[in-house]
C-alpha cells in the first residue's frame, strides 16, 4: 500500500512513491504525455502520464476521463518548478489510476459561464480554484477574529437569532410566526451585548444575521455573518483605536497564511501591506467637503450628478467610493448626522444632530466594512428616541433598564465578515464570499 497524501504537504514528499486521492480538475494532452490536473480540497497538482511509461491502456483511460472524476491516483512526486498547482512546485509521474466515478458531462467547464449559472450550480462551483481559494480565505479570516478578540480579553457570549424587536431600523426585518406572536431574525447582536459587557466587561458575538434588504447591490445579502465587540468604559476615540488594530491584524493574519490563495486571486497585496495603524480619521462634515471639491472638480457630468449629496444625507456608494481613493488605507468617518443612523447613538455634545457615530470604508471602493458607535447612556434620552423612532417601549424596557442600574459610557462595532472578505481578496461582489449566499433573488441551492 502506497502511503496517501494531500496536496498540501507535497513539498515534505519529494522522490517518495504516494497516493493522493482527489477529483479530476483538468486534462490536456501533448503528443505522447497526459497532464492532469487533480485537487483534493487541499491543492491542485499535476500529474504526468507518458504513453511509454503507463502503457496504452491507462494512457488511453486518462485521456477520456471527464472532468470532476474522482479518482486515486499513485506516482512519484518530483520537483518542478514550472509545473501548475497549489501550492506548486511539485508534480506526479503518474504509475497508476484507480477511478472511483467517471463523471459525465460535468456542467461547468473551462469556458465562460454567466454568473447567474454559476450561481445556480453553486454546490460545483465551490470547487473552482478561485471560488476555493476565497472560501479558504473567509476562514482565515474568520479564525483571525476569534483569535484577536480572545487574545484581548474579550468573551464570546452568543445573542439570539429569535428576537422581538428591531435594532437597525424596522425596513430590513424579516418577520417570522413565533406562536401567537410576531418576531424577527436578528439584525445585529449588539442591544444584547450591551447587556453583557455589564457583566463581563468586554464581550463579542460572531454569527449570521438577517436583513430584509430590497436593494440589489454588490454589498448587500439577506444573510451575512458579522462580528460585534462591545467595551464597557469605552469612548469614540477608544472605539477607533481598537478598530484599526483589529482591522490590522487580520489582513496582516490572511497575509501570512492565505499568500498562495490570494496569488491565485491575483490580489494585488501592496494595498493590503499598507493596511497599518493610524488610519486617517475624518468628520462626516469633513468628508461632505472633500466630496464636493472632488464634484467641483470633476466635468464628468454623470460623476457630478452621482455626487450630489447635502448635508443630513447618508452618503451612497459613489460617495464612499470616491472619498476612499483619497486614501492609500482604510479611513474612518465619524460623526453622522443622527437622522440616518439608529435610535441608540449618543449624541455629538451642543449638537444634537450629530451623533457618536463612526464607520470604517475600506479603500478601493470597498465601501463600508464597519459599522459602530458610542451608545447613549442616559436613560431620559433613550427613552426619547425610541419614542422618536416610532419603536414599541414596552419591547425595549430591559435595555432601558441598563442605563437605570450602573450605566456606563460604551461603545461597540459590527464587522460584516463577507464585505472584509471582498476586500481582502479583491473581489467585486460579496455574493462570492458565502458559500451558499442570500440575496433578494436568491436563497438556492
Ligand atoms: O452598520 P451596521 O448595520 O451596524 C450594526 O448592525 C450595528 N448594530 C453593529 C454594532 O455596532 N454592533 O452593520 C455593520 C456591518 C456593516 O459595516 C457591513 O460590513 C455589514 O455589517 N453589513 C452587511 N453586509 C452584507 N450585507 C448586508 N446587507 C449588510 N448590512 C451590514
Ligand atoms: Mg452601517
Amino acid at each position: 500500500m502506497t502511503k496517501l497524501i494531500t496536496i498540501e504537504n507535497i513539498d515534505s514528499h519529494d522522490g517518495e512513491r504516494v497516493s493522493v486521492q482527489g477529483w479530476l480538475y483538468a486534462s490536456t494532452r501533448k503528443g505522447k504525455l497526459v497532464f492532469v490536473r487533480l485537487r483534493d480540497g487541499t491543492g491542485i497538482v499535476q500529474g504526468v502520464a507518458y504513453r511509454p511509461e503507463v502503457g496504452d491502456e491507462l494512457f488511453e483511460l486518462l485521456k477520456r476521463l471527464g472532468q470532476e472524476s474522482s479518482l486515486v491516483i499513485s506516482g512519484t512526486i518530483r520537483a518542478n518548478s514550472r509545473a501548475p498547482g497549489y501550492p506548486g512546485g511539485y508534480e506526479i509521474g503518474i504509475e497508476e489510476v484507480e477511478v472511483l466515478q467517471d463523471a459525465i458531462d460535468y456542467p461547468i467547464t473551462p469556458k465562460e459561464h454567466g454568473v447567474d449559472f454559476l450561481m445556480d450550480h453553486r454546490h460545483l462551483w465551490l470547487r473552482s480554484s478561485k471560488q476555493w481559494a476565497v472560501l479558504r480565505v473567509r476562514t482565515t479570516v474568520k479564525r483571525a477574529i476569534i483569535d484577536f478578540l480572545d487574545n484581548n480579553g474579550y468573551l464570546n457570549i452568543d445573542t439570539p437569532i429569535i428576537t422581538p424587536s428591531a435594532a437597525e431600523g424596522t425596513s430590513s426585518l424579516f418577520e417570522v410566526d413565533y406562536f401567537d406572536e410576531k418576531a424577527y431574525l436578528a439584525q445585529t447582536g449588539q442591544l444584547y451585548n450591551e447587556a453583557d459587557i455589564m457583566a463581563f466587561g468586554k464581550v463579542y458575538c460572531f454569527g449570521p444575521t438577517f436583513r430584509a434588504e430590497k436593494s440589489k447591490t454588490r454589498r448587500h445579502l439577506t444573510e451575512f455573518w458579522m462580528v460585534e465587540p462591545e467595551m464597557a468604559f469605552f469612548d469614540l476615540d477608544d472605539l477607533m483605536d481598537f478598530e484599526e488594530e483589529f482591522v490590522s491584524y487580520i489582513v496582516r493574519t490572511t497575509l501570512e497564511k492565505r499568500r498562495s490563495e490570494l496569488e491565485l486571486l491575483e490580489r494585488d497585496m501592496s494595498l493590503l501591506e499598507n493596511v497599518k495603524p493610524p488610519f486617517p480619521r475624518i468628520s462626516y462634515d469633513e468628508a461632505l467637503d472633500c466630496i464636493a471639491a472632488i464634484r467641483e472638480a470633476s466635468d464628468d457630468p454623470q460623476l457630478k450628478e452621482e455626487l450630489q449629496i447635502e448635508w443630513g444625507d447618508d452618503f451612497g456608494s459613489p460617495h464612499e467610493t470616491q472619498l476612499t481613493k483619497q486614501f492609500d488605507k482604510p479611513v474612518f468617518v465619524f460623526g453622522y448626522p443622527t437622522q440616518v443612523k439608529a435610535f441608540y447613538m449618543e449624541p455629538w455634545p451642543g449638537r444634537p444632530e450629530v451623533c457618536k457615530s463612526v464607520d470604517l470604508l475600506a479603500p478601493e471602493g470597498y465601501g463600508e466594512i464597519t459599522g459602530g458607535s458610542e451608545r447613549m447612556s442616559d436613560p431620559e434620552e433613550l427613552i426619547s428616541a425610541i419614542r422618536r423612532h416610532d419603536l414599541p417601549l414596552d419591547q425595549y424596557q430591559w435595555y432601558i433598564d441598563l442605563r437605570r442600574y450602573g450605566s456606563v459610557p460604551h461603545s461597540g462595532f459590527g464587522l460584516g465578515l463577507e464585505r472584509t472578505v471582498a476586500w481582502i481578496c479583491g473581489i467585486d461582489h460579496v455574493r462570492q464570499t458565502s458559500p451558499y449566499p442570500r440575496s433578494l433573488n436568491r436563497m438556492r441551492p
